[in-house]
């Protein structure tokens, strides 16, 4: 049995929510013992909720982890990522483990940086929080493609969009301290894991869409191209489409097309993926909700540290290669 695992979650902000939630529904393989945030409301709010401890700052946190005062075995940061690079270097210098929300960074200079910090500090567990590869659906339809399901994958499109007007006063969407809009937020969710199922890939094409003056893209077009194969069914050339949005309505789905049928997940009916062969014959296949992703994320988090277990949560080089293909689009698509 593996002991408990403590963390310490830095930012309180949105996504601090879904880690929460995530760590209640471990049955108790994952306890929050610190909350860190400048905003000390939210910091004492979230960390009350889990009877842990609030600092201000990480220096705070450390400070008190050091002295033995706090507890934990590794840490969740969950602040804007043009913050982060202070707090991820701090961090591994007290050789504390860090799953970090993505993106990597806010600019493919920070991008190289983290994963250089990375690769300099090996035997530390980093990794990055691309929720999406722990989707019960995503693991399911990588399988289904495996074993030949829609024969050979021609094309796969992700459209993760919605509609979040608040966006457009929020630092998300500034286009300093974001360094992207819809593409950077949304988008990069679905570079990783479009790579995750085709691999390596190139930028064919990209079209950016602008709905709010002076602020980042609210919306992206990206197609990619499989630079090599990746396993079964998944050939070089495979074509990725990306569809991001914050301004339109909502679709979060996932459809897989091959020269055989067709795998099509849709997140607002989670509990269900639909294949249909050529001829249109459509048969559900039942899936666990893809709201455990956050759990079983963190559950893998805690495999890796304490167990060393291999899992499938992306690394800082897995950030940095959506990072540099986020760059190229971005640059492609304006
Ligand atoms: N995985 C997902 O599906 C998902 C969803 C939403 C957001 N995110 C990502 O999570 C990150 C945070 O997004 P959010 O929506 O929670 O933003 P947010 O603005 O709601 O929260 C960020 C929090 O960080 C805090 N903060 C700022 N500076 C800090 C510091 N130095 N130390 C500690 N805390 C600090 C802020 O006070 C705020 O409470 C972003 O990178 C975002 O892209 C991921």
């Amino acid at each position: 049995m593996s002991k408990i695992f403590q963390i310490a979650i830095i930012g309180a902000g949105g996504i601090s929510g879904a880690h929460s939630g995530a760590a209640k529904a471990s049955a108790g393989r994952v306890v929050i013992t610190a909350v860190v945030d400048p905003n000390v409301e939210a910091a004492a709010k979230l960390a009350a909720e889990h009877g842990a401890q609030a600092f201000a700052t990480v220096a705070e946190l450390l400070k008190a982890h050091k002295a033995g005062t706090v507890t934990f075995h590794g840490a969740v940061v969950a602040t804007p990522p043009s913050i982060r690079i202070d707090i991820v270097s701090a961090l591994v210098k007290a050789k504390v483990p860090v799953l970090m929300e993505k993106p990597i960074a806010h600019t493919l200079a920070g991008a190289k940086k983290l994963a250089s910090l990375a690769a300099k500090n090996k035997k530390l567990p980093m990794f990055v929080a691309y929720c999406h590869r722990f989707a019960p659906a995503v693991v399911t339809l990588k399988e289904h493609v495996a074993k030949g399901r829609i024969g050979r994958l021609v094309r796969i499109e992700n459209a993760f969009a919605c509609d979040l007007p608040g966006h457009k006063d929020k630092w998300f969407s500034d286009p300093k301290k974001a360094g992207g809009g819809a593409f950077l937020d949304m988008g990069s969710h679905s570079l990783d894991l479009l790579s995750f199922f085709i691999g390596p890939s190139k930028v064919a094409g990209s079209i950016f869409d602008y709905k709010w003056k002076g602020r980042t893209e609210t919306a992206a077009t990206v197609l990619l191209k499989g630079a090599k194969k990746n396993g079964p069914n998944i050939n070089a050339g495979t074509a990725a489409v990306i569809l991001s949005g914050w301004a339109e309505t909502s679709r979060f789905t996932l459809t897989l097309e091959g020269d055989g049928g067709t795998l099509f997940y849709d997140y607002e009916k989670p509990e269900e993926i639909i294949f249909k062969d050529l001829v249109g014959k459509a048969e559900t296949i039942a899936i666990e909700s893809h709201g455990v992703r956050f759990t079983k994320q963190l559950v893998a988090f805690a495999d890796a540290v304490q167990n060393k277990a291999k899992t499938s949560l992306a690394t800082f080089a897995d950030g940095l290669a959506a990072a540099t293909l986020g760059d190229k689009a971005a640059k492609m698509g304006k």
